[in-house]
This record gives C-alpha cells, sequence and structure tokens, in this order.
C-alpha cells in the first residue's frame, strides 16, 4: 500500500536533548524554518527541548512547534513537569508521549502515557504516541507492539481521535542506539498495518481512518523517500538527522516530491 500522493507528509524534527547552547537552537530553527516554506507538500514541526521553546516559538513562521512531553494537568503543584496550560500558551501545537526514550529514562508507564495522551488531547493539542518493540526477533511485530498501543490509548473520547498521530518507532532502529540500524520499508508496512487494524479493532475502521500513522528510528536522505512510498506511512519522526538542518532540508525536499 502506498500513501496518497496527494496528501502532505508529517515531518518532525525531535532535536531532543540538543543544541547545548540558545544561540545554536535559534540557528538551526532559523534555517529549518525558512527550509518549510519552501515544500508545500510538507507539514514541518520543530519539537525543540522545553528550555528553547520560547525562543523558537518566536522563530517559526512555515513550520509549527512541538514539545517532546507534556503534564497531563493544566496547571498545579507538580514539580520539575509541564503543564498543558504552559505549553498552550506558548504556542505549542504538536506534543510528542510516550517516546521510548521517556520510557526507559524516566519510567514512563503506559498508564502515565494514556493521562498524558488524554490531558494533551483533551487541551487540544495534535498528540504524537510513539510505540515500538526493544527488539525485534522475527519477522513478526512483536505483539507488545498492540499491548502498548491499546493500552497507551484507553478511553479516548472520538471527537479526539483527529488529532491523533501513532508514531511506530521500534527501539532498535533508533540512530543512537548501539548496532542499530534503520528498519525495512517491508516491516514498516507490516507494522503500520499492524497499528491500523488495532486501532480499527479498538475505535471502529471509521474513527480509526482519522488517525495517521508514521515512521521513526534512523530516518535519513537516503531511505526516507522507500519509507513513504512502501511503509504505508503519513510521514517521519526524524531525530538525530534533525539536528542538521542541510540534512532536514533534504529529507523535506524528499518527502514533498513523494
Ligand atoms: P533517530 O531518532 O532519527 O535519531 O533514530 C528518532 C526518534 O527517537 O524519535
Amino acid at each position: 500500500m502506498t500513501a496518497k500522493k496527494t496528501a502532505k507528509k508529517l515531518l518532525i524534527a525531535n532535536w531532543k536533548s540538543n543544541p547545548a547552547t540558545l544561540e545554536e537552537a535559534v540557528v538551526l530553527a532559523k534555517k529549518e524554518d525558512e527550509a518549510a516554506a519552501l515544500f508545500k507538500s510538507v507539514d514541518l514541526v520543530v519539537a525543540p527541548p522545553f528550555i528553547f521553546l520560547e525562543a523558537v516559538s518566536e522563530i517559526l513562521k512555515n513550520s509549527v512547534l512541538g514539545a517532546q512531553d507534556v503534564f497531563w494537568e493544566k496547571s498545579g503543584p507538580h514539580t520539575g513537569e509541564v503543564s498543558t496550560d504552559q505549553l498552550k500558551n506558548i504556542g505549542v501545537q504538536y506534543v510528542i508521549v510516550g517516546h521510548s526514550e521517556k520510557r526507559q529514562d524516566s519510567g514512563e508507564t503506559d498508564e502515565m502515557i494514556n493521562k498524558k495522551i488524554k490531558g494533551a488531547l483533551a487541551a487540544g493539542f495534535r498528540t504524537v504516541l510513539c510505540v515500538g518493540e526493544t527488539s525485534r526477533e522475527d519477522k513478526e511485530i512483536p505483539s507488545s507492539v498492540g499491548e502498548q498501543l491499546v493500552a497507551d490509548v484507553a478511553g479516548l473520547k472520538k471527537d479526539w481521535l483527529k488529532n491523533l498521530i501513532i508514531a511506530y518507532e521500534p527501539v532498535w532502529a533508533i540512530s543512537t542506539r548501539l548496532n542499530s540500524r534503520p528498519d525495512t520499508p517491508s516491516n514498516v508496512l507490516q507494522a503500520s498495518l499492524y497499528i491500523k487494524k488495532t486501532l480499527a479493532r479498538t475505535f471502529g475502521l471509521k474513527e480509526a481512518n482519522q488517525i495517521k500513522v508514521i515512521y521513526g528510528g534512523s530516518v535519513k536522505t537516503g531511505n526516507v523517500a522507500s519509507f513513504l512510498k512502501d511503509g504505508g506511512v503519513s510521514g517521519a519522526l526524524v531525530g538525530g538527522a534533525s539536528l542538521n538542518a542541510e540534512e532536514l532540508i533534504e529529507i523535506a525536499k524528499i518527502a514533498n516530491s513523494q
């Protein structure tokens, strides 16, 4: 199955805990945002660390602001957390929830992720839920991916679903992992179909059809076309490659032509 040529591709630049300085963040955001103006068939989301959200928010004109995490409450006594109201008021439109690095580094559970998704969708954010297996023994998508997905989306209201995006991110394919390698387009197709079927079983086919599925894991200039063309996905979550503006621009150019 190939994505419809007319549909815009979603590209999310996940900077993770980079760069180290505000000056570098400003330069990177300017370059990426300028490039976004050139590619009309791509929606670019720039997701810097929290500390740079405000500065980057003032720069973006052709792309939109994303946050890498969110707390489920609007405000209140939650030391160290960043609330939905705070993110809204700074211009954030997309939030990433349940990234494997948050699951691992911060011990985020499916129960916490479910609360974050509900809080984010209730606040009106486009909400990107990351799911994916930590290792792959054989060609089958492990059932753990479906279990994660079902637990994370439990109890969502139907009218929230148009703002839900699932990022299939096999953890072993993330570029900074030891011995990582990108997944293959055929595995990504299998995974995206599996995710879409799981969503259809959970919410009904019509409702599930509103939910975009994207791919993340070592996406680069050399492989993005094949994922978009043959992986059955509507976009990509780009980590390492998004820290190099030239590479991200090239990825956007390729996505734009798919
Ligand atoms: P990567 O990261 O592109 O560096 O593999 C993707 C992600 O973890 O979101």
